[in-house]
């Protein structure tokens, strides 16, 4: 067993994130809405991290861009990799990998993009170093995160309460969703940075319909319900925590979940 409670952590997500597939269908607008904020232009070279199946990269591709897509989950990038070939963009190069250690030399990229990737990368500092380091000077980057004050943010402090704790000096995901934090963070590599916002629409018959999904498909969620089926009063009052959670932001039919745009120029 590895001694590095990091690289354990990181076994521990690319297991957690392998199911994510199914949620694909609800993260394609939002890659639409990344893409043309972070303005690309074609014969760009484009870095997305954290791709999991590829909407950000396919997207990106669609723009006429020279796309690579990293992600730590090879399920996921066995899907991205379908994905690419579907839409008639089997150039784009895909790598299996972490976005604390990125598999690429410095100055190779345009513009590095991230949609709910990054953010879930340990140690901020790292993560955003790696980024910076493998674009062109001037290069930019963009990237999508859930704020801390909305529906997945709350959800994401929900399963950390009730989770074993992730490693010592690990940052907890919704912070980059904070444009205080964010600013701080990209300071020492990049101008000030430009915030834009959205909203997410996960259609669904009822709470209990959406809680299922994500129980099925979003890692975070599956762990926590996995790790109660041996405690099934438990559950059920977890259960009913996170649909009153959840109640407020289900709406018509449809849960709103809203999230933070970022983009910035490499200094
Ligand atoms: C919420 S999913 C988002 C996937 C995709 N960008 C989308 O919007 O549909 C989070 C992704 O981040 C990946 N991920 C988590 N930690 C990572 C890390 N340290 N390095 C690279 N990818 C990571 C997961 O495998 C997963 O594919």
């Amino acid at each position: 067993m590895s001694q590095d409670p990091f690289a354990e952590f990181k076994n521990r997500q690319r297991e957690m994130w392998s199911t994510f597939a199914p949620t694909a269908m609800f993260t394609t607008p939002v890659a639409g809405h990344l893409v043309g904020f972070a303005q690309i232009a074609e014969g760009e070279t484009v870095l997305d991290v954290g791709t999991g199946t590829g909407v950000v990269a396919v997207t990106a591709a669609r723009r006429g861009a020279r796309v690579t897509g990293l992600d730590l989950t090879p399920e996921l990038i066995e899907a991205a990799r379908e994905n690419a070939g579907i839409s008639g963009h089997g150039d784009i190069a895909w790598t299996e990998g972490d976005a604390e250690n990125l598999p690429y030399a410095d100055g190779s990229f345009d513009v590095v993009l991230s949609q709910f990737g990054h953010m879930f990368a340990p140690r901020p500092e790292v993560a955003i170093a790696e980024m910076r380091r493998v674009l062109k000077p001037g290069g930019r980057i963009a990237f999508a995160t859930w704020p801390p004050e909305h529906f997945v943010g709350r959800m994401f402090a929900f399963i950390g309460r009730n989770s074993p704790p992730p490693p010592a000096g690990a940052s907890p995901p919704p912070q980059w969703g904070n444009p205080a934090i964010v600013t701080e963070r990209l300071g020492p590599h990049f101008d000030a940075p430009f915030f834009g916002r959205g909203t997410m629409h996960f259609p669904a018959l009822s709470i209990g319909h959406f809680r299922l999904f994500l129980e099925r498909s979003v890692g975070p969620m599956r762990k926590l319900v996995e790790g109660l089926a041996d405690d099934p009063q438990k559950l059920a009052a977890l259960r009913a925590e996170f649909d009153a959670l959840a109640e407020p932001y289900y709406v018509d039919n449809v849960v709103h979940q809203s999230y933070l745009l970022t983009r910035a120029r490499a200094r």
